[in-house]
């Protein structure tokens, strides 16, 4: 896809970061923009921050693990645009971090629920209306670098990131005959609110296994705060759309990062090349120890996650 004017963009998570920067990009280039959101006051600022420009973006308060209101929210879109998007942004998402010996179920669920499930919520209900309208349309999926390798200190994010990179590529085979085209995006950073995720966690999710306080939140801000900006991120998506290009990793080191992931995988089946990566790991750990803490209270031990104090039997990190 090559020309976006007036052509539906339907973001989830489009109130906050890397969806708002896809808001901007994508309503600079003439689309008609839908922010769908769970957080009201994101949907306020965002309206507010359109209505200034004067330009006319259309909201809807949506929790993306809600089916049912998935699929009244695309009603609403056919109805009010006529017909589904042919810009789909699954961009919503939320992360937390903790030992994985210490997650609970409710850890997994709420996270996998928003991260995973949300996106095959935003596949079911919308790939079948797309395949009917016929039109050319791109599905951009922002998944993580944390799915492309496990991440011990956030593992149901990681688990549900690496499950996105690959439905994703399995959709990118089979859409391709219906003239639809998918993205999935792997950013190691982004500028934004995800420090915040917690406020959105549903009660029945409430149980974690992980000791999350204020000095934590600071820490994820402070640490997000070096990542790429939403509007530059929004960019390179764009040029991924334009030039058809699956995976989207927008890192200048791409290459060399991916190559050190995939000789890890090699290395780590056989018995000479688990030697090398303990070495490695080893390397690092030493590295991130001689490391003065950052300017954060409680610096990294409280930013990486600690285990809820009561779960005795996780070894400090
Ligand atoms: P953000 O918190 O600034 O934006 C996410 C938005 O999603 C928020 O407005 C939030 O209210 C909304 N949201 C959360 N749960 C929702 C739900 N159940 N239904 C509907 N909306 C919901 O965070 P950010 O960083 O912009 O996140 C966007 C995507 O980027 C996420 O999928 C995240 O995993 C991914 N990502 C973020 C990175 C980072 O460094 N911040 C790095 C790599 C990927």
């Amino acid at each position: 896809m090559k020309d976006f004017s007036g052509k539906t963009a339907f973001i989830t998570g489009g109130g906050s970061g890397a969806g708002l920067g896809q808001a901007k990009v994508f309503a600079e280039a003439g689309c008609n923009v839908v922010i769908a959101d769970i957080r009201q006051d994101h949907l306020d600022e965002a309206k507010a921050y359109f209505r200034d420009k004067k330009i006319d973006v259309h909201t809807i308060k949506l929790d993306i693990t809600d089916r049912k209101a998935y699929a009244a929210a695309a009603d609403e879109v056919e109805k009010r645009f006529g017909g589904p998007p042919q810009l789909l942004f699954n961009t919503a998402g939320v992360n937390i971090f903790g030992p994985v010996e210490a997650s609970t179920f409710e850890d997994f669920d709420w996270v996998i629920g928003v991260d995973l499930f949300g996106v095959i919520n935003g596949m079911v209900t919308f790939v079948p209306r797309m395949i009917k309208a016929g039109k050319p349309t791109h599905i951009v999926t922002v998944a993580s670098w944390g799915g492309l390798m496990g991440q011990s200190g956030c593992a149901p994010y990681s688990a549900a990131k690496a499950a996105v990179i690959n439905l994703m590529d399995s959709y990118y085979t089979n859409l391709k005959q219906y003239g639809i085209g998918v993205s999935v995006v792997c950013p190691t950073g982004i500028i934004s609110n995800i420090s915040e995720s917690t406020y959105t966690r549903p009660k029945q999710f409430e149980n974690s296994g992980y000791n999350l306080t204020d000095q934590t939140i600071d820490f994820m801000r402070y640490h997000y705060s070096f990542g790429i900006e939403p509007v530059e991120l929004a960019k390179i998506i764009k040029q991924g759309i334009e030039d058809e290009i699956l995976f989207i990793i927008p890192m200048k080191e791409s290459e060399k990062m991916l190559r050190a992931n995939f000789e890890r995988i090699i290395d780590l089946s056989t018995k000479e090349g688990k030697k090398r990566q303990d070495e490695l790991e080893k390397k690092r750990r030493e590295e991130r120890a001689n490391n003065p803490p950052v300017n954060v209270k409680g610096g990294r031990e409280a930013g990486w996650g600690s285990a809820r104090p009561d779960l005795k039997w996780v070894k400090p990190r």
